[in-house]
């Protein structure tokens, strides 16, 4: 018997939510992003998921070797560039597209020996305020791309602060836009700016490329569910209730005795906690699915073990089933339960967790 904590990926929702990531920006080509593992879902799952893609874009070069391993041909696109020289033989070596943001990078490019073509991606900080070069100086750094003769094609990239916040008083998608395509005019070369919520909420912003990350697992940086978008989970984490306890009022529950039960009430233990990946700052409610039905975490999160209320299922039993999250539990909703993000719930799949397939 092994332990019943098990992650099953689902290759064919990968495969669905490509063809809506196409669907949204038809005359796009879609750079489907694959760094952190594959947000977690496993590099050669993606290879097989995102066939359809027209390229795949990460930050980290040894995946991006491992990619050309599993046997992808198509474009692939290192996202923060190259960190050192090294990288840059890896590039050659694998022919990946590279971004290129800072003016180090431009230096080592200019001193580099090859005589492989690259293809350049530069990037423009168009009011994020995190890589890429500010517009003042990017047309300055685009003819110094320009003059190395290594360099083959150059494209233009930016990438949204706020793509699901058109209002957003910090820095509105639009003017980021609008900086990105003045400074950028009359140059010649694709162009891409679109993550997920830019192409859920913006398919306006679809240029020549997109680069969808989160949507293509299955959740969303909106606020609409993912499922209101008709993406799928890609991801659902499953266990099994391992213990029961029988409570009274005044009983507490776990470390630090944060939960206090104000009646009898009856607990089960679920063999998944933090040093899984699940949230240690999950509150007491949080959803969670024990036989399909919902209930709540209460009590602390701890390293291997979570309590919830089985209060709402009757027959509930060591081992009864419990959705962490995936099909029935959208992981959007555990995570805004617990103050997070699905894209850190998905990337924070521990290894000790069992991965399995279904394609079907
Ligand atoms: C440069 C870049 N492009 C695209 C993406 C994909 O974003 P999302 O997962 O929100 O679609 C990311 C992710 O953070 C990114 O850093």
């Amino acid at each position: 018997m092994s332990r019943p904590l098990v992650a099953t990926i689902d290759i064919a929702a990968l495969r669905h939510n490509l063809a809506v990531a196409r669907k949204c920006a038809p005359q796009s080509k879609i750079l489907a992003i694959v760094k952190a593992n594959a947000y977690g879902h496993g590099l050669a799952r993606a290879v097989r998921g995102f066939s359809d893609a027209d390229g795949l874009g990460l930050i980290e070069p040894d995946s991006a070797a491992e990619l050309r391993e599993l046997g992808w041909q198509k474009r692939i696109v290192l996202l923060e560039g190259f960190f050192d020289e090294a990288d840059l033989q890896t590039i050659v070596e694998h022919r990946l597209d590279t971004v290129v943001h800072s003016e180090e990078q431009l230096r080592m490019l200019e001193c580099m020996k090859v005589d492989m073509p690259i293809d350049v991606h530069l990037k423009m900080n168009s009011g994020m305020n995190r890589l890429g070069f500010v517009p003042a100086e990017y047309r300055a750094a685009w003819q110094r791309l320009r003059a190395i003769s290594a360099v083959r094609h150059i494209s233009f990239i930016t990438h949204f602060a706020n793509a699901e916040d058109a209002d957003n008083p910090g820095m509105p998608p639009s003017e980021q836009v609008r900086r990105f395509y003045e400074t950028t005019r009359g140059l010649e070369g694709e162009r891409c700016l679109s993550n997920s919520a830019a192409e859920l909420m913006r398919p306006e912003y679809a240029a020549d490329w997109v680069r969808p990350g989160v949507m293509l697992y299955g959740a969303t940086p909106a606020d609409r569910s993912a499922a209101s978008f008709d993406l799928l989970p890609a991801m659902t984490l499953m266990s099994e209730i391992i213990g029961i306890q029988h409570i009274a009022a005044g009983d507490a529950v776990g470390y630090g005795s944060r939960f206090i039960a104000d009646g009898p009430m009856t607990i089960g233990v679920v063999a998944c906690g933090y040093a899984d990946g699940y949230p240690r700052h999950a509150p007491d409610g949080t959803p969670i699915l024990v036989e399909g039905i919902r209930t709540r975490v209460v009590g602390r999160v701890s390293m291997d073990m979570i309590t919830v209320d089985l209060t709402p299922i009757a027959d509930a039993h060591v081992g009864s089933k419990v959705t962490l999250w995936g099909n029935g539990l959208p992981i959007d909703e555990v995570a805004t339960a617990a103050g997070t993000v699905g894209y850190e719930l998905m990337c924070a799949i521990m290894p000790r967790v069992r991965v399995i397939e279904s394609d079907d």
